[in-house]
């Protein structure tokens, strides 16, 4: 492939794989070189060097969309929208990044055709995202990711951090999926640009057994079983949150991409953190 990829949201933790992925082939650009809600911008963009566009940009802070409404939309929604519609324009193929949330999180796994049916505004916003993007731009991927782990805040290093101060935390047992690291989605997103795939949504997250947050958090560090009601008692403006958030993985093993057991980067991960 000629010309270099965009990536937007090049600061955030996707972002930041895929600049170290694809090194010198990436154009990365974070929110202050490139607001996505901005059509001026994306209208400036260097369209004729670019061979695709990777969108990482997103408002991915779910309890806080509940208030800011206009501002998730705006990023999830209306940002995805106009990058699709350029991209359209210009004949350049599109990866764009979604999420579990846009189901209810009522069946045990969720594949690439069950119908949305968000929980709150973050995933309505992600929803509305997917659909701008795909009724737009005939040449995209929108990719679905769950339970994020790179670089940058993330529930990996939180767990760490307590463990480091020596907290035993309450962690929710009653919400259950997979991790997906950053550096694999990033290779699993270049993979399915580069094969040319069959455009369309795919499910990607880290393979191996299904697992709740609390399991996940026990492999670091002591903590405490808490269900979801009894963990955010109390408190407002908390978003609704799916309990099933496993991914079937078969479409994108079809594509020819095998994520690996979460276990294997899961430890990769914590090893890496240790040396940094
Ligand atoms: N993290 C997860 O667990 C998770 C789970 C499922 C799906 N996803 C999806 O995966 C994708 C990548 O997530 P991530 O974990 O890499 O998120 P992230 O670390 O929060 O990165 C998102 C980036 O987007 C930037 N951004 C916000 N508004 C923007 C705008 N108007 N124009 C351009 N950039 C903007 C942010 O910049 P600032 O920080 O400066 O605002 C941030 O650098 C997103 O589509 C997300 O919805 C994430």
């Amino acid at each position: 492939m000629t010309g270099r990829v965009l990536i937007t949201g090049a600061n955030g933790q996707l972002g930041r794989a895929l600049m170290t992925l694809l090194g010198t082939r990436a154009l990365g650009l974070g929110r202050h070189e490139l607001d996505i809600t901005s059509s001026d911008a994306v209208a400036a963009l260097p369209w004729s060097s670019l061979s695709a566009v990777i969108n990482c940009a997103a408002y991915t802070a779910v309890d806080c969309a509940e208030a800011e409404v206009e501002q998730a939309w705006a990023v999830n929604a209306t940002g995805p929208a106009l990058l699709a519609r350029a991209c359209a324009a210009h004949d350049v193929p599109l990866v764009h990044i979604s999420t579990d949330y846009v189901f209810s999180g009522l069946v045990a796994e969720h594949a690439e055709d069950e119908p949305v049916a968000p929980l709150n505004v973050y995933g309505a916003s992600k929803a509305a995202g997917e659909l701008a993007v795909l009724a737009a731009c005939p040449n995209a991927y929108v990719v679905r990711t769950s339970w994020v782990v790179g670089d940058g805040a993330n529930f990996v290093r939180t767990m760490l951090g307590l463990r480091s101060r020596g907290i035993t935390p309450s962690v929710v047992d009653d919400q259950f999926g997979r991790l997906t690291f950053a550096d694999d989605l990033a290779a699993a997103l270049v993979e399915l640009v580069d094969r040319h795939a069959e455009p369309g949504i795919y499910h990607f997250s880290n393979s191996g057994d299904v697992v709740s947050w609390a399991d996940i958090a026990n492999e670091l560090l002591p903590i405490t079983r808490v269900s979801t009601a009894e963990y955010y008692a109390g408190r407002s403006g908390i978003a609704a949150r799916p309990t099933h958030s496993t991914f079937d993985l078969r479409k994108i093993r079809a594509a020819g991409i095998s994520p690996r057991d979460w276990r294997v980067a899961l430890s990769e991960y914590v090893d890496k953190q240790r040396e940094a």
